[in-house]
């Protein structure tokens, strides 16, 4: 069993001291590596005033909902003084993931890799790397972001946006006061490196490139994908890319940037900085170059795509196909069961008396899946209220699978931007096939929202732009090697079409890993039945589920 102690530290970025929560004093957190078929028992004990929960991002959980770890959907907070232990076992699954605090925005602080090694003795579907290196992006507040987060909600108007972007906890050198805390690769020429990207940041799609090098997709979400060479990638909260580098068959002269920053497309304010780090060749042969000389070899940079560049954008993620080879097959449901079309959304919600709202008409920003902004139950979770059948005055199984009043989503908006607020859920029985289109609307402009999918991995068979068509659209659905992943982008002014099995008997969370539209109700929650063979019921609650 491992521990992760929650505990305060201080710590200085862009020469801001301040005291942030961290799992055993580290920020980013411990990198915990494990192996395809592990259990794993991890001990989180909460020192700090904030009540805490952990997500282990990407990992199914079959049978063990209580371990996934969303606060108010499977369990209660771990609060002050108190621990939990996760009690999870690796089935199927091997690659790169993360942890991450999944209460409030303590995720700004608290996450860190979490990597799945093959079984023993079997390989990787592509050369053996040299090396394997994490590289985890993260967003840096100088201020508090859960004062950020609980103001923004409070006033009803957006929050402020983070002042660096950092890779593995480090903003580089592109920042005033920072140059200091800049990541820096160390390779050698003519090798092969594993970099293990992740996207922890809280509000932003990240491009990333390495100046003069290419970059081979192999994996994401922690399935292994057809290799795929591109300059740049672009990545989303919640989601991780597996990419080979191939450095220089000869040491070069220079030192190479590597950067990212944002890919937006939504109307409200980001930042709109970029983090770098640096990859130096090194060389085993003394004099070749000494640390003297490093510092004179010119520094080449990446040129990545423009902002808004929804093209690139797209053109990368429709380029991802699965692997589906017979040792790593892409299962994708051939028949459906049930089709459901979600809107996803930002709207409005009236403004309170003692708020100074800045959404349009002097409202506040709110959003929502079929217009239902969902509200979090606050005294237990929906996994306890679902397993001992005491829903009632929790929540309904009535969330709308069509939108309530169909319009033109990416036309003019509807006059009506007001959501209506719920704690509802859809209903499926076990081993449903499910098929979901998730549509992006322009009600309050249009905007891509990466949509995480807890507990499955779900099938991109299709996407596109403008009002999803039923009936041409499905008729060019990918269902040979559509790519596997558990966090996927709702293009901006497009649509999505997933598929997948609901094999896993739970309560399972679904929302936009963009943290200010999950605070704004952009989330909803599906319950998976129990089916009628032992391995396929949810197992009981540990004895040490915390409490509300
Ligand atoms: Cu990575 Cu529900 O979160």
């Amino acid at each position: 069993m491992s521990t992760l102690q929650i505990r305060y530290e201080y710590v200085t970025r862009l020469c801001h001291r301040k005291s942030i929560v961290t799992v055993n004093g580290q920020f980013p957190g411990p990198r915990i590596v494990a192996r395809e078929g592990d259990r794993l028992l991890i001990k989180v004990v909460n020192n700090v005033q904030n009540n805490i929960s952990i997500h282990w991002h990407g990992i199914r959980q079959l049978q063990t909902g209580w371990a996934d770890g969303p606060a108010y959907v499977t369990q209660c907070p771990i609060q002050r003084g108190q621990s939990y232990v996760y009690n999870y076992t690796i089935t199927g699954q091997r690659g790169t993931l993360f942890w991450h605090a999944h209460i409030s925005w303590l995720r700004s602080t608290l996450y860190g890799p979490l990597i799945i090694l093959p079984k023993q003795g079997s390989q990787y579907p592509f050369p053996k790397p040299h090396k394997e290196v994490p590289i985890i992006f993260g967003e840096w507040w100088n201020s508090d972001p859960e004062a950020v987060i609980s103001e923004a909600l409070q006033s009803g108007g957006g929050p402020n946006v983070s002042d660096a972007y950092t890779m593995n906890g480090l903003p580089g050198p592109l920042y005033n006061c920072s140059a200091k805390d800049t990541f820096k690769l160390k390779v050698k020429a003519g090798k092969i490196y594993l970099l293990r990207l992740i996207n922890a940041a809280l509000n932003d799609q990240l491009f990333f490139s390495i100046a003069n090098h290419t970059l081979t997709v192999v994996e994401v979400d922690a399935v292994y994908v057809k290799p795929l060479a591109t300059n740049t990638i672009l990545i989303a909260p919640g989601q991780t890319t597996n990419v080979l580098l191939k450095t220089k068959p000869h040491y070069p002269n220079a030192t190479f940037l590597m950067t990212a920053r944002p890919y937006a497309t939504g109307l409200g304010t980001f930042n709109n900085s970029t983090v770098a780090g640096l990859l130096e060749y090194k060389t085993s042969h003394k004099n070749h170059h000494s640390s003297a000389s490093l510092k004179n070899l010119p520094l080449l940079k990446p040129v990545l795509p423009a902002l808004n560049d929804t093209s690139f954008a797209t053109k990368f993620t429709n380029k991802l196909r699965s692997l589906a080879t017979a040792q790593f097959p892409a299962n994708v449901p051939q028949k459906v069961d049930r089709q459901f079309f979600f809107t996803v959304s930002l709207g409005t919600s009236p403004c309170q008396k003692n708020q100074t709202c800045q959404g349009p008409n002097g409202t506040k920003f709110a959003a929502s899946v079929n217009n239902v902004s969902f509200v979090l139950p606050t005294r237990t979770s929906l996994l306890q209220s679902h397993f001992f059948s005491q829903s009632k005055g929790v929540y309904t199984t009535n969330f709308p699978t069509t939108p309530l009043n169909p319009f033109n989503y990416t036309g003019t908006p509807p006059n009506n931007t007001m959501v209506s607020n719920g704690t509802k859920m859809v209903v499926l029985p076990y081993n449903t096939s499910v098929e979901l289109v998730m549509q992006d609307t322009s009600i309050l402009g249009a905007e891509n929202h990466p949509l995480h999918l807890h507990g499955f991995n779900l099938f991109v068979v299709g996407q596109g732009f403008g009002n999803f068509d039923p009936k041409n659209d499905s008729a060019n659905f990918n269902l040979v090697d559509p790519v596997e992943r558990n966090t996927v982008g709702v293009p901006s002014g497009g649509w999505v079409a997933i598929r997948f099995l609901a094999d896993n008997p739970g309560v399972w969370f679904m929302h936009c890993h963009l943290e200010v539209h999950t605070s704004w109700g952009l989330r909803m929650a599906w319950v998976v039945l129990d089916g009628n063979l032992p391995n396929q019921k949810l197992l009981p609650p540990p004895s040490d589920l915390p409490k509300c």
